[in-house]
């Protein structure tokens, strides 16, 4: 895994190289006066004048947040950062690129000293809850290098600020850093895992609304956590889902569905829901056959299915008054201007979307008493809308006949006179 790129052989020699070139050439050139030198990181420096990745390592560093801190090459790799030629012979406890399994270890070195971070209000646990997490199981115990150490999720030399837009563990950048390994088969099938968590969450409606800069819908690390990542238990990821989604929860843990998840773990919302792929969900799923739909688990004759019809039933009838309450709205909306006081009808359409919405969480309790309730309350609201605007249909129809008839009566009479007028012109 360690691609050296001198030999041993060459490595101890390697001192006495680096000095006689500087001696010939980057000595006499060197701009930087006595003084600078003295205070100057030799491994830095040295490192901006080689090529490739020796280079980008350094510029990659300059951009970090630790460089901000003083945080240094020899801080993570040992080394004497003040001569040029022993600088990275192993007697100045130069250590070299780490081993991947001793990354996690070394980074600790700081960011486990509570004293340390403190300074920086930091908290100083990410070892400990790594190192308990599956990733950090699987790297550290079973040494399995698929598995993430702290660099595959924060970067190696540009690590950032977790606020920082650029930081490879912001929320903008998380879901790709963690698809970077969960979405390739190669790696993935080491471990017997799928790799389509990434496709999955990208066309869900949690990941349609994050792609589209949805603040609030969550991301792989709401529902994993980041550091103390564990084998998903579906119990615990309920919890997850109840961080948001208080409403159904309460309605949920009224059913019967709650109390068989106690003795069995199933159903609970990624049951009907899926983790990954969470559609919008419709009242289609207490009819029609599909993943995580009623009949998935119940039989069509059964005395669930006849509840789940109900429910389904008197979820259709209030959709089918708002319809007809949206439909009177739309008139109502063609017919301001003509005097009508039409504001109260509006606030009734508004009522009996919320209430349909309402009906959506209590579903979850499977008690058709209350969503009974609800649909009565919708279809009283419903009829009332109607009925006035059928009102007011009346009423402007009457309106226009009148206002027809006056135009009549008037073109008649007029039209009578100019008849009449002509006659007299005629006869004169
Ligand atoms: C005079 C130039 C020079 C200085 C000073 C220097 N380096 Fe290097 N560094 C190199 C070169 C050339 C290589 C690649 C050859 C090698 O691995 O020995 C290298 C390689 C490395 C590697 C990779 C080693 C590996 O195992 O792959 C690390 C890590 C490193 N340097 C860190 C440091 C640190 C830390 C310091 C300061 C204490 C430092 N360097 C000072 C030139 C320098
Ligand atoms: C916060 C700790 C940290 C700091 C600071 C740091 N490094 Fe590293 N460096 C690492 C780790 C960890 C690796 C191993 C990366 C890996 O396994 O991919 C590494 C790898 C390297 C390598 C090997 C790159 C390769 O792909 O072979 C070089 C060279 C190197 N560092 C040089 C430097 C130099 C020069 C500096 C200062 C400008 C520096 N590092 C600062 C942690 C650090
Ligand atoms: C020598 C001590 C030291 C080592 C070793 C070290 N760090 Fe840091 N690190 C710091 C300090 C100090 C800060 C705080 C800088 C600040 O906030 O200005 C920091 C900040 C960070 C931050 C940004 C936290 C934030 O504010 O959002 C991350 C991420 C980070 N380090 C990751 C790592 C990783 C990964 C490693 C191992 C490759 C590592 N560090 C090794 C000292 C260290
Ligand atoms: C699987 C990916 C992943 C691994 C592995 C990982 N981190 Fe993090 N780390 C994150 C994420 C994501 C955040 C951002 C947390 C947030 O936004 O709530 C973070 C935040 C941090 C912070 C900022 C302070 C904090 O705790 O929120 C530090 C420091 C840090 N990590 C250090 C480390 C160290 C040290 C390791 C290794 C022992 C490590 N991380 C391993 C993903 C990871
Ligand atoms: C460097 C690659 C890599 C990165 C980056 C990574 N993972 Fe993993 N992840 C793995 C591997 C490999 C395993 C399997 C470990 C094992 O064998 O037990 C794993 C296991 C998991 C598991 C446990 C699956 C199970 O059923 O056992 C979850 C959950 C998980 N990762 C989530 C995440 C999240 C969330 C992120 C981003 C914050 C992330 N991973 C970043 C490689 C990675
Ligand atoms: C809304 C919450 C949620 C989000 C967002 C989420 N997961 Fe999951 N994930 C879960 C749940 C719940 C399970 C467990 C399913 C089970 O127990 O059957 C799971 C399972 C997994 C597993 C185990 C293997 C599998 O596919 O079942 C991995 C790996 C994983 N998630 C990675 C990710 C990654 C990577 C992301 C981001 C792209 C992500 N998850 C986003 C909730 C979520
Ligand atoms: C970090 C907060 C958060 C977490 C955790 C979360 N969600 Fe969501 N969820 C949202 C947001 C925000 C929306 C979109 C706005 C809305 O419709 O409520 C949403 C939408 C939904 C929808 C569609 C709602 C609709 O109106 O059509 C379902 C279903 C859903 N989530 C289920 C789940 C399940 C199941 C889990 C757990 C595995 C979960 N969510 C975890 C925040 C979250
Ligand atoms: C993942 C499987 C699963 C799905 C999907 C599922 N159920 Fe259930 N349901 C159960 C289990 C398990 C029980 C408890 C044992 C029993 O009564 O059959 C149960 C019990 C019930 C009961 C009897 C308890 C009560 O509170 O009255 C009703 C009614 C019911 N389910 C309706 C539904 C409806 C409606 C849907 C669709 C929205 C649905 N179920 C979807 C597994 C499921
Ligand atoms: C037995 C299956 C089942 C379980 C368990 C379940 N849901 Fe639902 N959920 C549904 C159905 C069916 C709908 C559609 C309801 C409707 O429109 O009447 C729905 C709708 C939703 C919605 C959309 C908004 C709404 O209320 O209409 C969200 C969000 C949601 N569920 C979250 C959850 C959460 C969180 C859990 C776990 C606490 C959960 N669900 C458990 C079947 C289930």
């Amino acid at each position: 895994m360690q691609g050296k790129i001198f030999s041993p052989g060459l490595r101890m020699t390697r001192g006495a190289i680096i000095a006689v070139f500087l001696l010939l050439f980057a000595g006499p050139l060197s701009p930087v006066s006595a003084q600078e030198e003295e205070e100057e990181n030799v491994c830095v420096s040295c490192h901006l004048d080689m090529e490739d990745i020796l280079l980008q390592v350094a510029l990659d560093w300059q951009q970090s947040v630790h460089a901000e801190a003083g945080v240094s090459c020899q801080d993570c790799h040992g080394g004497d950062p003040t001569d040029y030629g022993e600088a990275m012979e192993p007697a100045t406890g130069f250590k070299g690129k780490p081993a991947k399994a001793d990354i996690p270890t070394l980074c600790a070195k700081c960011h486990s000293d509570k004293v340390k971070m403190r300074a920086y209000s930091l908290p100083s646990n990410q070892f400990a809850r790594y190192s308990r997490s599956v990733h950090g199981k699987a790297l550290l115990e079973r040494k399995n290098e698929n598995a993430p150490s702290c660099i595959d999720c924060h970067g190696r030399h540009k690590i950032k600020r977790v606020a920082d837009p650029q930081s490879t563990v912001h929320r903008s950048n998380i879901v790709k850093t963690c698809a970077k390994c969960h979405s390739s088969k190669k790696v993935m099938q080491s471990s017997g895992l799928p790799a389509n968590q990434y496709e999955l969450y990208k066309n869900s409606l949690h990941g349609k609304l994050y792609f589209a800069g949805d603040l609030g819908v969550p991301t792989c690390v709401n529902c994993h956590d980041n550091h103390d990542i564990k084998k998903p238990q579906t119990l615990a990821v309920r919890l997850v889902c109840v961080n948001c989604h208080v409403d159904q929860e309460e309605s949920y843990r009224k059913s019967g569905h709650w109390a068989a998840a106690q003795e069995t773990g199933k159903p609970v919302c990624i049951h009907c829901h899926s983790n990954h792929a969470i559609a919008k969900p419709s009242i289609a799923k207490f009819k029609e056959p599909g993943p995580g739909n009623c009949v998935n688990c119940h039989d069509r004759n059964s005395l669930q299915m006849e509840k789940a019809n109900a429910i389904y039933l008197m979820q259709q009838a209030t959709e089918e008054y708002m319809k007809l309450g949206a439909e009177a709205d739309e008139r109502i909306n063609e017919w301001s201007g003509n005097g009508f006081e039409t504001s109260h009808l509006e606030r009734k359409v508004k009522k009996i979307k919320s209430i349909l919405k309402e009906m959506g969480v209590i579903s979850h309790s499977l008690d058709t008493e209350s969503l009974l309730e609800k649909a009565k309350i919708a279809q009283k609201l419903s009829n009332q809308v109607t009925v006035e605007v059928n009102a007011m249909t009346d009423e402007l129809v009457k309106r226009r006949w009148g206002l027809i008839a006056t135009w009549t009566i008037f073109l008649c009479f007029s039209g009578a006179l100019s008849i009449r007028a002509r006659h007299c012109k005629r006869k004169d």
